[in-house]
């Protein structure tokens, strides 16, 4: 294959170096294209656009393949905890065991949140959106560790604190909802027990971790820990190639993390289930409703996905999880019965198969969340817990780049020059 493609525009001919990645990826690379030119390249919503080379995640959208530094997201989900998970994100390695006992060692000693971080939680409303808590208290985390923008680069230590912190301060937010006292975490409860510690303990009876609870959740974080350059890994990407800090730049992936069309869409899909359960369950109404949406106007939550057009491998994993957690916890919601429907006819439907909108992980995500006890609008700052370690290694790797300040061009077509009129004349 040659190592140029042409193009001829305006009678002048341009050579574009072409990029082949180490799964057989191919790009253009534009970055002389205006100097030589003067034409840039528009591709609204960056449908075919690469911000970056990344050796952080592979996925491949045809053939349903999620790989994190190399290896399937089948056998991480499968073997591994969330932590190793976070750790081979980060560092590009699974961690030896000592790697391990000291990575996993220093999160733990770092879950407590300062006071003063408690106190500004205390002034937001009670019934506050758990994202809009989450993304302005990890951005208050910068004032309380100044030195992660005073120009040193010690970016492990602020890389530890937000692991072990994110999930204490996700407690705070459903424990002040429930009226009930804001746990601390401990110390000798592994990552996910202590989340779910800190979320159900009572001071007035002893809670029991359930292993299988712990299990789900530890798998469902590591299906979300990360996805290439989705939008909001794109976000905290371009956000640290201002120099920003990191906390500031995970605050900024929250934030567009907590769009419905992003990482809301787990909150929607239980949404949908309930309106379709209020309005008597008939799945097939909502089929049929789906199938007409310009009429209708109803969008179906949870099916279909920007990149993978056959299926979501992270979906296939969730679904099983999803089956025995229910099974276990012998959970009976007419809510997941009604899932279960919609689900049936996605998967045997032409009109769904024809289009690719087959259940995608924010299908059974929600549904897990929800037999596991979380409420609705915990669903999305459950998937920025998992996200976190995939945002802090796009950061890390664009910083390790060195790569320039991201400042797209754009194609402006407003008014062009014209004269100052003043208000007395318009
Ligand atoms: C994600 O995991 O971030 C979502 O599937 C969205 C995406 O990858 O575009």
């Amino acid at each position: 294959m040659s190592d140029f493609a042409e193009l001829s525009v305006e009678g002048k001919k341009y050579q574009l170096p072409i990029v082949v990645g180490t799964e057989a990826e191919k790009a253009l690379d534009i970055n002389k294209l205006r100097d030589e030119s003067g034409y840039i390249t528009i591709d609204s919503g960056y449908k075919n656009t690469g911000a970056t080379k990344s050796a952080i995640t592979f996925l491949d959208g045809e053939k349903g393949i999620l790989n994190y530094r190399g290896y399937s997201i089948e056998d991480l989900a499968a073997k591994a905890t969330f932590l190793e998970v976070a750790y081979l994100l980060i560092y590009g390695e699974l961690p030896t065991a000592e790697q391990y006992a000291e990575f996993e060692g220093a999160i733990r000693r770092h879950t407590i949140v300062n006071e003063g971080v408690r106190t500004i939680f205390e002034g937001f409303p009670v019934n506050s959106h758990p994202m809009a808590t989450l993304s302005s208290l990890v951005s208050s985390l910068s004032a309380f560790y100044p030195d992660s923008y005073e120009g040193k680069d010690n970016s492990d230590r602020h890389i530890i604190r937000l692991l072990a912190k994110l999930p204490t301060i996700a407690s705070w937010s459903y424990k002040r909802a429930m009226g009930h006292p804001m746990n601390y975490p401990k110390n000798d409860l592994d990552y996910c027990s202590n989340f779910l510690n800190m979320m159900f303990s009572l001071p007035v009876e002893k809670y029991e971790v359930d292993p299988v609870v712990a299990s789900a959740l530890n798998t469902l974080l590591i299906l979300h820990a990360d996805h290439e350059q989705n939008c909001s890994t794109s976000t905290v990407r371009l956000v640290g190639s201002s120099q920003a800090n990191l906390y500031s730049s995970i605050s900024a992936g929250i934030s567009a993390l907590w769009g419905p069309l992003h990482g809301g869409a787990n909150q929607e899909v239980i949404e949908m289930l309930e309106a379709i359960k209020a309005d008597g369950g008939d799945v097939s109404k909502y089929i049929d409703m789906a199938k007409n949406a310009k009429t209708t106007g109803f969008r179906l939550f949870g099916f279909g996905h920007r990149v993978y057009k056959n299926f979501d491998p992270r979906a296939k994993i969730i679904k099983k999880a999803a089956d025995e957690v229910l099974a276990k916890l012998g959970v009976n919601d007419p809510v997941l019965e009604i899932a279960k429907g919609l689900e049936e006819a996605a998967l045997n439907d032409e009109y769904f198969i024809a289009r690719k909108l087959y259940p995608n992980v924010d299908f059974y995500s929600g549904i897990i969340y929800r037999a596991l006890g979380i409420p609705t609008n915990m669903f999305t700052v459950m998937f920025a817990i998992g996200r976190l370690p995939g945002w802090i290694a796009q950061w890390k790797e664009m910083r390790a780049a060195k790569e320039p300040i991201g400042r797209p061009r754009q194609i402006y077509t407003g008014a062009t020059l014209r004269e100052f009129v003043s208000i007395e004349n318009r």
